[in-house]
């Protein structure tokens, strides 16, 4: 399958007061068309640096990063993206801030197409109803809703969702995995999800990069068989609680909490047991 996301052997140090802070150090990702890949590390390790390198908004400093065939230079508005606190705009309604991406990027949609693909998108996670309201009488989780339906609005190539669910409780992020299965049945998109979550990693994912400390590089990945966990149910069985601890065992290593393995090819890749 075509790799949609390509990120090769990439370096990368912010320059700071102090000196260079190494960040990425041998980054490979890459993530085919309509694919789902799940990456997880330690806190501080790189992952939004990966975000912003996917998206146009840095360069690194060594290694390539390619779209769609296409080296990525700058930001491209193909690139959609929903972010742990969703800024709306207050003095606007859900409605309008869905629809901010079209007046701010040029989209071939007229006004009317334009709203009616907000108004779809809005039922499509359960906001049916809320169009008119304000950004305040929302709840956490339906802000978020809402941020999601603004990132799909120009029905990006890519998805970047960095740790989108992080600020929310356990039920109500429980409740938006399932609405994400249902996003991307209806609008199919590539996606890249940071999250700390690894039971979310592995119910929304297909693949899960497990990311070294810092400076990153990809250190572990494993492959979610399609018949992976896709309910919630699914989540207590004995395969996903083998995913789960090998996951677990991973970000010790990344952590330096447990000693690599002493023969680990370089990153080591695993298909779970489906
Ligand atoms: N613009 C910047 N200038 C200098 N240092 C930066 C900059 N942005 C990030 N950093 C540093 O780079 C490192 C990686 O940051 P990044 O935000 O990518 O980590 P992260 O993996 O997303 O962390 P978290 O899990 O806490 O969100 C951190 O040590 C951070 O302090
Ligand atoms: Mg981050």
């Amino acid at each position: 399958m075509e790799k949609l996301i390509d990120i090769r052997n990439v370096r990368h140090a912010y320059k700071t007061e102090t000196g260079p802070l190494p960040v990425l150090d041998g980054l490979d990702v890459s993530v085919p068309e309509g694919g789902f890949v799940a990456v997880v590390g330690p806190s501080g390790c790189g992952k939004s640096t990966l975000t912003r390198l996917i998206a146009g908004l840095m360069k690194p400093d060594e290694g390539e990063v390619w779209l769609h065939g296409e080296r990525v230079k700058g930001p491209r508005s193909t690139v959609g993206m929903a972010f742990q606190n969703p800024v709306l705009l207050e003095w606007r309604t859900i409605l309008k801030n869905v629809l901010l991406p079209l007046e701010i990027v040029p989209t071939k949609l007229s006004r009317k197409q334009g709203e009616e693909r907000a108004r779809f998108l809005l039922s499509l996670v359960g906001l049916e109803g809320f169009e008119d309201k304000r950004p305040s009488e929302l709840s956490g989780g339906m802000r978020q809703r809402a941020s999601l339906c603004r990132a799909l609005i120009h029905q990006p190539e890519v998805l970047i969702l960095d740790e989108p669910f992080g600020a929310l409780d356990a039920f109500t992020r429980e409740d938006l995995w399932q609405t994400m299965h249902r996003v991307k049945e209806r609008e199919p998109f590539t996606g890249v999800l940071i999250t700390h979550d690894l039971r979310e990693s592995i119910f929304l994912a297909d693949q899960v990069v497990v990311l070294s400390g810092r400076p990153a590089r990809t250190q572990f990945v494993l492959d979610i068989p399609s018949s992976g966990p896709r309910t919630l149910d699914d989540l207590y069985t004995p395969e996903a609680a083998e995913q789960l601890n090998i996951l677990r065992h991973q970000i010790q290593i990344a952590q330096g909490r447990a000693p690599a393995e002493a023969s680990q090819p370089d990153p080591i890749r695993r298909e779970a047991r489906a």
